[in-house]
């Protein structure tokens, strides 16, 4: 039986997706792979597995994602985010295998002042935007390559932004959040939904497949702040939010100050329903004990 391979089954966005396992019909039995089971920076590995195999689709979610290391460990960053890529598309090209491909309102310089199109074009500011972009192109050579960027990804699980509030909240009578970055925070188990809709649409033949550049990030806009304000009330806490300017947090790599991306036309092509970035924080916040 033909199956989806997920790749990064240990990130926020993998392990959503792996919870969704065949809950959708039409959808094909999902192989969850985390980088212990896949290191995709090993092309030799990444041939061995996908020959081995009868995948039909290929969901990306491994990456190199530490933003601010990042501009240290270069490298790292470039190896996972591009040259790894590299080596999916190329391996899923000798068995004419979808990809679909996650990445990043961070390939932006966040001078624009309206939502970002797919065809806008791309200024990253940071080593991980670079290499991500870099990523992307490679999978643009491919007919049967679809990349999905997405922004401010968050769930339940450590180590994103939502979880790093909750704990400053629990620790601290008042938090400080920037208020001059804007976009949209995008619940990863929205996103999970969504790729898999995808996948079970084209896999049963009711949606065409349509490569090239989609963006999906929950409804509505708000800053780090108001987010920050929203994440205390929804899980009733106290704790104080002051916005500040980013200059008050030196950190190694610059973000943009405006990444909010146009949806229309995953939206459209894909007839994905999109929650708004409220509700689905009200959504993560059920899955945590507070
Ligand atoms: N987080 C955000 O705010 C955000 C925003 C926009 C876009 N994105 C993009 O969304 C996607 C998913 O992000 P996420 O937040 O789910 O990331 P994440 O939680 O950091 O997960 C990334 C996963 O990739 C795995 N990985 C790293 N190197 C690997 C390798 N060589 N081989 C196989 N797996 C490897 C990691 O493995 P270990 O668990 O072993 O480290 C980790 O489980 C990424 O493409 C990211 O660039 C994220």
């Amino acid at each position: 039986m033909k199956t989806v391979l997920v790749t990064g089954a240990n990130g926020q966005l993998g392990k959503e997706i792996g919870k969704l396992s065949a809950a959708l019909p039409g959808l094909p039995p999902i192989v969850c792979t985390t980088r212990k089971e896949l290191d995709i920076t090993s092309a030799g590995d990444v041939e061995k597995f996908i020959d081995g195999s009868n995948i039909e689709f290929l969901v990306n979610c491994a990456a190199y994602t530490n933003v601010d290391l990042a501009e240290k460990e270069k490298e790292k960053a470039f190896l996972v985010n591009h040259d790894s890529v590299r080596n999916l598309v190329s391996a899923a090209g000798r068995k004419d295998i979808h990809i679909i491909h996650i990445s990043t309102d961070y390939v932006f310089d966040g001078k624009s002042n309206i939502p970002y199109r797919e065809e806008d074009v791309a200024a990253p500011l940071s080593v991980y935007g670079m290499s991500k972009l870099k990523g992307e192109k490679e999978v643009l050579k491919y007919a049967k390559g679809m990349i999905i960027r997405t922004s401010w990804l968050y769930s339940s699980s450590k180590g994103n932004f939502f979880s790093t509030m909750l704990r400053l909240g629990r620790e601290n009578e008042e938090v400080r959040v920037v208020f001059d970055q804007t976009g949209s925070p995008t619940f990863a188990g929205d996103l999970a939904g969504a790729i898999m809709k995808i996948v079970a649409g084209i896999s049963g033949d009711q949606t065409g497949f349509s490569p090239g550049i989609f963006h999906y990030a929950n409804e509505g806009v708000c800053s780090r702040y108001d987010l920050a304000v929203e994440i205390m009330k929804a899980a009733g806490m106290d704790c104080r939010v002051v916005p500040v300017e980013s200059d008050s947090f030196p950190v190694p790599a610059a973000r943009p100050h405006y990444s909010v991306l146009n949806k229309s036309k995953i939206k459209r092509l894909y007839s994905i329903n999109i929650p708004h970035w409220r509700e689905s924080l009200l959504k993560c916040t059920t899955e945590v004990n507070i």
